[in-house]
């Protein structure tokens, strides 16, 4: 059955009085009104320990939006137990029948739980509205329509027959289970690493970051709600470490799908590693990491079209997008344009809660997160190889918040123009306009990312050398636009070196990662 491709799903506006704002003030003042009670999700069971983690909006964090069960040891066994029994009877229902489960789910996402999705994100992760609407509602929905479209041209993959002898591929699931470990940031990653998986006839153990479990809770009864059977995912709340020494130890861990940062994918890697034997198969290990994101400006570049990528790529949910641009490298004939524009752009920035939808900023994800954003100006204010050039103020009084920071640095090896930082804080660096091709060499070398980056400039010949040049430095390349929101089945997504395994999430790239082939041949 072929499933052709789909059209992306299209961003709603918001605009006053339009059904779709209505429907999503309806959706947070419902969410603010009464604390839930979050269970896990084990086979055809909810599961309540009684220990219970609140559940705070960042930018209001004296507010409870609910408690989360947190789980241990068993809880993973359990969920582990659960995935393997359903295996059988998920992995024979007819594709057909698994896809139109994914395909009811983006339709309840389009439409009844759009608002209802979109305000557990904007409360649990303080996303503004626009930025919950191109996340929870359209990646989203197209991640599960445009996955169900490319699994349907994988499984129409066939190898030749010959004269008496025919031949078939069968895309088999992977043997054992896929643990799918999720970030904060990214509601659509979340719900993409578990069913991309699902999708392909796999039983799925997902554990979401703690700080989004809000808006993980949502997708996962939404997908029950379009018919998932028990136990095909399984969402539990546990420890990384603790999930680890079980899902690692296990002779049926059959893969990784995680979005993360690189320390921990890293940590699991090893881990893997040190097991190896332990397993029927080698696991599949797919990891999309972190990133120190460029902007790359040639001196022929549009000043405006640079001044807004700057400004939306950099600050756009507060830094904290994996693709956001957090180093720029701009010519010194522009760099004064630029700079000037740039933190004018920056002042008409309002910062605040997100149910003001005035407000473009709001708050980081949590304490660690802002202690840790907070230190790096901090130690920005006191070097003299740095200068702020544009915010450097922060206050966690009533929640999260930090402004739109631009540190300019003397020296493009400088601590924040090579390490990720995760928030509202852009280095650039101003370089010698006649050393393009130099700088472009030392933004290659001073980081050891490689997720997204873009030039801007107007002269072609200044583009093809830096598509030449930049060639490892990026898996997501753009050429005179923002590095942040690639569009499902556009731009699929992910990047190399330490940041990730670069299976382009969103494609066939990524599923041909939870399918194990099988060659049949039979002669007649
Ligand atoms: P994180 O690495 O802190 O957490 C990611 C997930 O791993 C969470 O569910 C967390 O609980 C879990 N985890 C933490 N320690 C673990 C352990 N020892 N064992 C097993 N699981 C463990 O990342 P985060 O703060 O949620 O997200 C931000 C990071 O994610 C950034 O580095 C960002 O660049 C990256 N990211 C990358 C992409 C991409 O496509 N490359 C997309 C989104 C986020
Ligand atoms: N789609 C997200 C972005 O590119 C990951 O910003």
């Amino acid at each position: 059955f072929n499933y052709p491709l789909p059209a992306n799903e299209p961003v709603l506006q918001y605009a006053p009085g339009s059904p779709e704002k209505i429907a999503l003030k309806k959706a947070l003042a419902a969410a603010k009104k009464k604390p839930i009670d979050v269970p896990m999700y084990i086979g055809s069971k909810t599961v309540k320990t009684g220990k219970k983690i609140a559940m705070r909006p960042p930018h209001e964090k004296a507010h409870i939006l609910g408690y989360f069960n947190m789980g241990d040891e068993q809880h993973v066994k359990q969920a582990i137990d659960a995935a393997l029994k359903a295996k059988e009877s998920w992995a024979n229902m007819p594709w057909e029948d698994r896809a139109h489960i994914f395909l009811k789910a983006a339709d309840l996402l389009a439409t009844k739980y759009r608002g209802a999705i979109n305000a557990c994100t904007m409360l649990g992760q303080s996303k503004n509205a626009y930025q919950a609407e191109i996340d929870s509602a359209c990646e989203l929905i197209d991640f599960l329509r445009f996955n169900v479209h490319f699994l349907s041209e994988i499984y129409r993959q066939q190898p030749v027959s010959a004269p008496g002898i025919h031949n078939r591929m069968e895309w088999r699931p992977l043997e054992g289970f896929v643990l799918a470990i999720t970030p904060f940031n990214f509601t659509a990653i979340a719900g993409n690493l578990p069913t991309s998986a699902a999708m392909c006839g796999n039983v799925v153990v997902w554990k979401p970051a703690n700080s989004q479990v809000y808006a993980a809770q949502m997708i996962m009864r939404i997908l029950q709600e379009a018919g998932l059977p028990d136990g095909v995912i399984n969402l539990i709340y546990v420890d990384g470490p603790k999930l680890g020494k079980i899902c690692f130890t296990h002779p049926d861990f059959a893969g990784v799908h995680f979005t993360g940062s690189t320390g921990v994918f890293n940590s699991m890697w090893a881990t893997i590693g040190k097991n190896m034997g332990t397993y029927k198969s080698y696991p599949r290990i797919v990891g999309e990491t972190g990133g120190k994101d460029f902007v790359m400006i040639h001196k022929s570049a549009d000043v405006d079209v640079a001044v807004t990528a700057l400004a939306r790529g950099a600050f756009e949910y507060q830094g904290q997008k994996c693709s956001a641009a957090s180093r720029a490298y701009i010519p010194s004939n522009l760099a004064p344009a630029i700079k000037t524009k740039l933190i004018a752009a920056l002042q008409t920035m309002n910062m605040g809660s997100v149910e003001d939808f005035t407000n473009f900023i709001n708050a980081v994800i949590d304490e660690k997160s802002f202690d840790k954003i907070a230190a790096y100006i901090d130690e920005a204010k006191k070097d003299r190889k740095a200068t702020i050039i544009a915010g450097g103020n922060y206050d966690k009084t009533i929640g999260y918040f930090i402004e739109p920071t631009v540190i300019e640095a003397k020296d493009p090896k400088y601590v924040t123009m090579c390490e990720e930082i995760f928030g509202p804080v852009l280095t650039i660096y101003v370089y010698d306009a006649d050393a393009f091709e130099e700088t472009m060499a030392v933004l290659d070398a001073t980081s050891p990312y490689a997720l997204t980056g873009c030039i801007l400039a107007q002269d072609r010949d200044a583009v093809v050398l830096a598509t030449a040049k930049l060639r490892n430095a990026a898996g997501n390349f753009y050429i005179n636009d923002k590095p942040t929101g690639a569009v499902v089945g556009q731009q699929p997504f992910g990047g190399a070196r330490a940041s990730g395994t670069n299976d382009k999430a969103g494609s066939m790239i990524n599923l041909y990662r939870w399918l194990s082939a099988r060659t049949i041949k039979e002669t007649f």
